[in-house]
C-alpha cells in the first residue's frame, strides 16, 4: 500500500486517527512500544523540510525502528541513476520509504518500482501526512469531524489539495478563498465534489476571504511562494495580498481557530498577532504530525 495521495488513506484514517490518540496519550505517559522494532524507513529529501524530517524520523525512532536521511546530491540518483532502479534497490533494504520531490510523477514512478509502501512527504500536487495530521487536530478540538467548517485562504497549492480532497472524504465543510488564477487544480476540484456527494461535505472555491472564512471553524493557511516557485515570487506577492490572515480577517469568524502547516512567511500570508495569538493552533498541528505519522508507519509497516 503507498499513500501519495490523501484519497490513499480513504480506508484507513479513521483507525490511523484511533491510532495516533492512543499512541499520543500513551508518548504523553512516557510509553513507546517497540512496534517497528528492526524496521528501516527510507528517507529522499530532494527540498528542504524541518517538520516531516525530523517528524519521521523521531517516529521511527520512538516505535524502535530507524530512520535513514537520504539526499539525491548524495545518491547516484543526482547522478543519473533512474528512479526505477532507485526503487528496486532501496526495497531491497528497507521497509518503506519516504520522498519529498518536485514532482509528483516522480513519486508515483518510484511507488511504480518499489515493492515497499512508499509515502509521500510533500509534492508540487499534495501533501497528504500533513493533511491527516490536520484533520486529527481538528478532530481533537471539536470532537468529530463532521460538519466542521474548513475555510482555507491564499494559493490552491500541494497543501490545499489534500485538506480539499481529505473534507470531501470525511465530511467536512470546505471553503477556500484564493486569488483569480491560483484556484486548486480543476481535476482536484472535480474528483473533490464527486467524493463529497457521498460524504455530505460542501466544497467551495471562491476569491473573496471574507467570505469564505464566516462561521469558519478553522481558517487555514500556506505560504504564497511554496518550494519551487521563487521565481515567481514578486508577481505572487502582487497577486496574494488581500489575502494575509489577519485580525481583520478574523473579525469575520470570531470563534475560528487558525492553522499553518508552516514554515510561516510572518508578515505575508500570516501576521505576527495572529500566529502568535490565542486563535493559533499551529504547534499542536506540528506537534500531531508525529503521532499522526507513528499510526501511518505501524499501519504500512507494522
Ligand atoms: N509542514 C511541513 O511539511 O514542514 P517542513 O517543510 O518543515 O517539513
Ligand atoms: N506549500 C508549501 C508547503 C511546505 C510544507 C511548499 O510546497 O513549499
Amino acid at each position: 500500500m503507498h499513500i501519495l495521495s490523501f484519497l490513499d488513506l480513504k480506508d484507513i484514517i479513521n483507525e490511523v486517527f484511533e491510532s495516533a490518540a492512543q499512541l499520543k496519550a500513551e508518548a504523553r505517559q512516557g510509553e513507546f512500544k517497540e512496534l517497528l522494532k528492526g524496521r528501516t524507513l527510507a528517507m529522499i529529501f530532494e527540498k528542504a523540510s524541518t517538520r516531516t524530517r525530523v517528524s519521521f524520523e523521531v517516529a521511527m525512532t520512538q516505535l524502535g525502528g530507524h530512520a535513514l536521511y537520504l539526499s539525491p546530491k548524495d545518491m547516484q540518483l543526482g547522478r543519473g541513476e533512474t528512479i526505477a532502479d532507485t526503487a528496486r534497490t532501496l526495497s531491497r533494504y528497507v521497509d518503506a520509504i519516504m520522498i519529498r520531490a518536485y514532482r509528483h510523477e516522480d513519486v508515483v514512478e518510484l511507488a511504480r518500482h518499489a515493492s515497499v509502501p512508499v509515502i509521500n512527504g510533500l509534492t508540487d500536487l499534495e501533501h497528504p501526512c500533513q493533511a491527516a495530521s490536520d484533520f486529527f487536530t481538528m478532530r481533537e478540538i471539536k470532537g468529530t469531524l463532521n460538519g466542521v467548517k474548513l475555510a482555507y485562504v491564499g494559493d490552491g497549492n500541494n497543501v490545499c489539495h489534500s485538506l480539499l480532497l481529505g473534507s470531501a472524504l470525511l465530511g467536512v465543510n470546505f471553503v477556500c478563498a484564493t486569488p483569480r488564477g491560483y484556484e486548486p487544480e480543476p481535476g482536484i476540484v472535480q474528483q473533490a465534489i464527486s467524493l463529497a456527494q457521498e460524504s455530505g461535505a460542501k466544497i467551495e472555491i471562491l476569491n473573496d476571504p471574507a467570505e469564505a472564512v464566516r462561521g469558519a471553524d478553522f481558517i487555514y493557511t500556506d505560504v504564497w511562494v511554496s518550494m519551487g516557485q521563487e521565481n515567481e515570487a514578486e508577481q505572487r506577492m502582487r497577486a496574494f495580498r488581500g489575502y494575509q490572515v489577519n485580525s481583520e480577517l478574523l473579525k469575520h469568524a470570531p470563534e475560528a481557530k487558525v492553522m499553518h502547516c508552516l514554515p510561516a512567511k510572518r508578515g505575508y500570508e500570516i501576521t505576527n498577532e495572529v500566529i502568535d495569538g490565542e486563535a493559533s493552533i499551529v504547534w499542536e498541528q506540528a506537534e500531531n504530525r508525529l503521532h499522526v505519522q507513528k499510526a501511518i508507519l505501524v499501519k504500512l509497516m507494522g
